[in-house]
């Protein structure tokens, strides 16, 4: 993300567009299982779009034959902790050099539902051999978003709202429960942002849709 130059006054008004995204912006939308990141970076997106922006919308496990192969993974305890995250990040590899890449260099806004944080998060709790540092490191070549959010949500209701049995590997309250606690670290230490969604869908996306216009403006 570049910052446009100031061209004038008129140009800090509240009104926002799309001139000011020069370089693109990028915005990660993070949290636990079942905490919402894919119903609101769909509603993110028709925001955005609505406003004027061109937006483009993606999410983690890509669309790539190494996304496809995590998806599988997903439903297999038996995968190492350690294979999942170096599939993660070439994933992410593939997925922010061949697409998000690009996207931002066309200045779009690009709205990934999972991002790195997803990884740092995720396979440092899924075993004690994986660090934070280490992860960061097999992640060193994808850029970092402009934005994250973390959508918070305590795993006991995340899990309540699933209406099926077919639980993946990670969708256990334990499990869950240490997820959310390291977000909401990494939150402080990162200076993310952390919006509840222990409420309804629109007042939820309201307070998302805030801290994007915000941070777009102050890109103005
Ligand atoms: P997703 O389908 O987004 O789950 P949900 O819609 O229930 O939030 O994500 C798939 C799972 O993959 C999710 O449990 C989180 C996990 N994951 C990781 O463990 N590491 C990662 O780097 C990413 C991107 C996802």
């Amino acid at each position: 993300m570049k910052q446009k130059k100031n061209e004038g006054t008129t140009k800090r008004s509240a009104e926002i567009n799309q001139e000011y995204v020069t370089g693109g912006f990028f915005v990660a939308l993070e949290g636990g299982d079942g905490a919402g990141s894919s119903t609101h970076s769909h509603l993110l997106k028709g925001f955005l779009e609505h406003k004027g922006f061109k937006v483009h919308l993606t999410q983690e496990p890509s669309h790539s034959k190494i996304g496809v192969l995590l998806r599988e993974f997903l439903k297999n305890k038996e995968i190492p902790a350690t294979t999942d995250a170096l599939l993660f990040a070439a994933d992410r590899d593939i997925h922010y050099h061949n697409e998000i890449e690009k996207k931002l260099g066309e200045d779009y806004i690009v709205i990934s539902d999972r991002y790195l944080e997803s990884s740092i998060v995720y396979q440092s709790t899924q075993s004690d051999k994986i660090s934070i540092e280490w992860i960061e490191k097999i992640n060193k070549f994808v850029g970092h978003a402009d934005l994250t959010i973390i959508i918070d949500i305590d795993p006991k209701i995340a899990l309540a709202r699933k209406n099926n049995e077919d639980f993946e590997k990670f969708e256990y309250a334990a499990f869950l429960d240490k997820v959310r606690d390291l977000y909401l670290i990494r939150a402080k230490q990162e200076g993310y942002y952390v919006v509840s969604s222990d409420d309804i869908i629109e007042f939820v996306q309201e307070k998302i849709q805030k801290i994007v216009i915000e941070k777009l403006r102050n890109l103005g």
